[in-house]
């Protein structure tokens, strides 16, 4: 009832998305030494979604140089063309062991990119498990140091067996792997960071519409469920304040709430302003619709961020995104 007031004419094809399984993108394991495995998937009519958009958007419009450079090149991650619905295989590992890609949906990367995560940057990820985009950010190959923090003790457990099948020792040793509170971030390491991703719980919309395990709108998680938005906004505040002035923070979730999405923005941006005086910038992130529009649809009334939208011939998402600048 809520969302099809949100999407109006959007809902019918957003809701028959979200009840029609997900494709996925494959994120290649730069780490492994699993030969011609990008050669493999080419061959399958699956390209890198990733270099593939800067060109096109060059090709067509006149997109900024330096908007095509923010997106980092040396992450790839393969899809199949839209209303192509091949399966990936499962990964293989290479002689050591380390696995040849992740398999992941393909709008989780988004945050990642819009990080843009710079040579030598500190990097924190504060809501990290299972770890789909600690791995996306380790991929950059620039991370000065990643910090990738999880409340969940059993999910962070699941982050370290990703770091292990993916990641060799001597990169794994400089992530460095915490269980705290992320609310409490700010107070314990405060203005430290470049870059921070705030990937929050939400009500993880495609998983609640198909699964009964754990649901977030059972009737005895109600009040868990009405508090989200506040456990949101107190975790992005604490990824602001461990912003250093000048650094960048990228909100995210899975939901299409906006209540999860726009509003917690907005009052965090608010409350930055007036608690604590620092002062918000939100980015603009609308490039990403130019580049990636081929590969996800895009919802283009959003008032604040990009949200990706499940379509039956791009079924990725619901993934919402957003990058605010400390000044
Ligand atoms: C959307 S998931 C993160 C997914 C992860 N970023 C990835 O890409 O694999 C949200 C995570 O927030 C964690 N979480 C919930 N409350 C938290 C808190 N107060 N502090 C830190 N993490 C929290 C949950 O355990 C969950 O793993």
């Amino acid at each position: 009832m809520s969302y099809s007031l949100q999407l109006k004419d959007l809902w019918p094809s957003v809701r028959v998305g979200l009840l029609c399984e997900q494709k996925y993108g494959a994120l290649i394991n730069s780490f492994s030494s699993v030969d011609d495995v990008t050669q493999e998937l080419e061959l399958l009519n699956a390209t890198d979604f990733v270099s593939e958009a800067p060109k096109k958007a060059q090709q067509g419009a006149a997109t900024s140089p330096p908007l095509c450079a923010s997106i980092s090149s040396k992450v790839k991650c393969y899809t199949f063309p839209r209303g192509d619905i091949t399966r990936f295989r499962p990964a293989r590992p290479d002689a050591l062991g380390l696995l040849d890609y992740y398999l992941m949906d393909a709008a989780s990367l988004l945050p990642v990119l819009a990080l843009n995560v710079q040579p030598d940057d500190f990097v924190l990820d504060l809501c990290a498990a299972p770890g789909g985009k600690t791995l996306a950010l380790l991929q950059t190959g620039v991370c000065g140091h990643l910090a990738a923090n999880d409340v969940s003790i059993s999910r962070t457990k699941r982050l370290y067996q990703i770091l292990h099948s993916y990641v060799p020792k001597e990169i794994r040793e400089t992530v460095s792997v915490t269980s705290c509170d992320g609310r409490d971030w700010g107070q314990l390491e405060g203005g430290t960071f470049h870059k921070v991703l705030v990937d929050v719980p939400c009500t993880t919309d495609r998983h609640s519409v198909m699964e009964e395990e754990n649901n977030i709108f059972h009737r005895r998680r109600t009040k868990e469920r009405q508090m989200l938005p506040m456990l949101q906004l107190q975790l992005l505040m604490a990824g602001i304040l461990a912003t250093k002035p000048g650094g960048e923070v990228v909100y995210s979730t899975c939901s299409l709430s906006p209540l999860q999405n726009e509003y917690v923005i907005e009052r965090a941006v608010e409350i930055a302003e007036t608690q604590f005086n620092i002062s918000i910038h939100v980015e603009d992130l609308s490039h990403f619709r130019t580049f990636f529009q081929d590969t996800f649809s895009f919802f283009s009334d959003c008032r604040l961020g990009e949200l990706v939208l499940p379509h039956l011939t791009a079924n990725f998402g619901p993934m919402y995104f957003c990058k605010l600048r400390r000044m």
